[in-house]
């Protein structure tokens, strides 16, 4: 079943969308975002599968307080840099805010320069229902799109930082908006921020995978935020991620014994 996935070695081979859409059901699939050459490097040799440039860099790398600020320029600058990290993993540019929300034309033309300058893969474009014209247009003209649905972080504005799908009336909008993506031609989707239960019906009903982030254990794949897993962080953490390191104490005592030793005169050894 694996074969043509995985080399001998057990690491995955170069990675396409449709690889990635027909892991249902046979691997689970596990994301993790990237954000610059070194990060992606990292992620690549680790053998992950699915890397996403997301916009969460306006706060984990820029210094924003919301993925909103974040452009055009910043996205495609480090998903190129991103992309020349990465040997296997397929790369998934997230198209930032107002980058797809005006015409299809702005849209189709922004999601093409992180094909043509990012080198990316694909791209990640944030809502459901609303976004079938825009999805489809993308697939027909060769980009491939992952779907992203939930918590929006680019529509904070409106909705804040909380679960979405509590209610019966929202967790059946988002089993249709999963359903519409799918049926746009998405290869798989991203569901951030939505009940366990509501979450396992969705990847059911799908037949592309679909990629949790705080939406329990029973997705075909799950993404974090490389600063959260590693504990390198200096922002709010959200209560789902395991930090799989606590790297933010070493680098500081490092730091710190770095300047003490250069101070007294200790580094260099003479
Ligand atoms: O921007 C991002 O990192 C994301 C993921 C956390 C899904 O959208």
């Amino acid at each position: 079943m694996m074969f043509g996935f995985l080399r001998s070695g057990g690491e995955f081979m170069k990675m396409t969308a449709v690889k990635i859409k027909a892991l249902k059901g046979v691997h689970k699939i596990a994301t993790l975002t990237a954000y610059d050459y070194l990060t992606a490097r990292y992620v690549d040799e680790a053998g992950i599968p699915l890397v996403l440039v997301g916009d969460s860099l306006g706060m984990t790398v820029l210094g924003y307080e919301t993925t909103l600020p974040v452009t055009m320029d910043e996205m495609v600058h480090h998903t190129a840099a991103v992309a020349r990290g990465v040997k296997d993993a397929l790369v998934v540019a997230d198209m930032p805010f107002m980058s797809y929300q005006g015409t299809l034309e702005h849209a189709l033309e922004n999601a093409g320069r992180f094909i043509k300058e990012g080198r990316a893969d694909a791209v990640k474009i944030e809502g459901g229902a609303m976004r079938v014209d825009l999805i489809e247009r993308l697939v027909a003209n060769g980009i491939p799109v992952l779907g992203h649905i939930g918590l929006l972080p680019q529509s904070v504005k409106e909705t804040g930082f909380r679960m979405q799908g509590k209610t019966d009336d929202s967790a059946r909008k988002l089993i249709d908006d999963a359903l519409a993506l799918e049926q746009a031609g998405v290869f798989a989707v991203v569901l951030e921020c939505v009940p366990a239960e509501l979450a396992q019906k969705i990847t059911a009903a799908l037949k592309v995978p679909t990629i949790g982030i705080g939406a329990g254990p029973h997705c075909d794949g799950q993404v974090l935020v490389f600063t959260d897993l590693l504990g390198l962080g200096h922002g709010h953490v959200p209560g789902f991620v395991k930090k799989f390191a606590d790297l933010k104490p070493q680098i500081e005592s490092a730091l710190a014994t770095y300047k003490k030793e250069v101070e007294a005169s200790a580094f260099p050894e003479r």
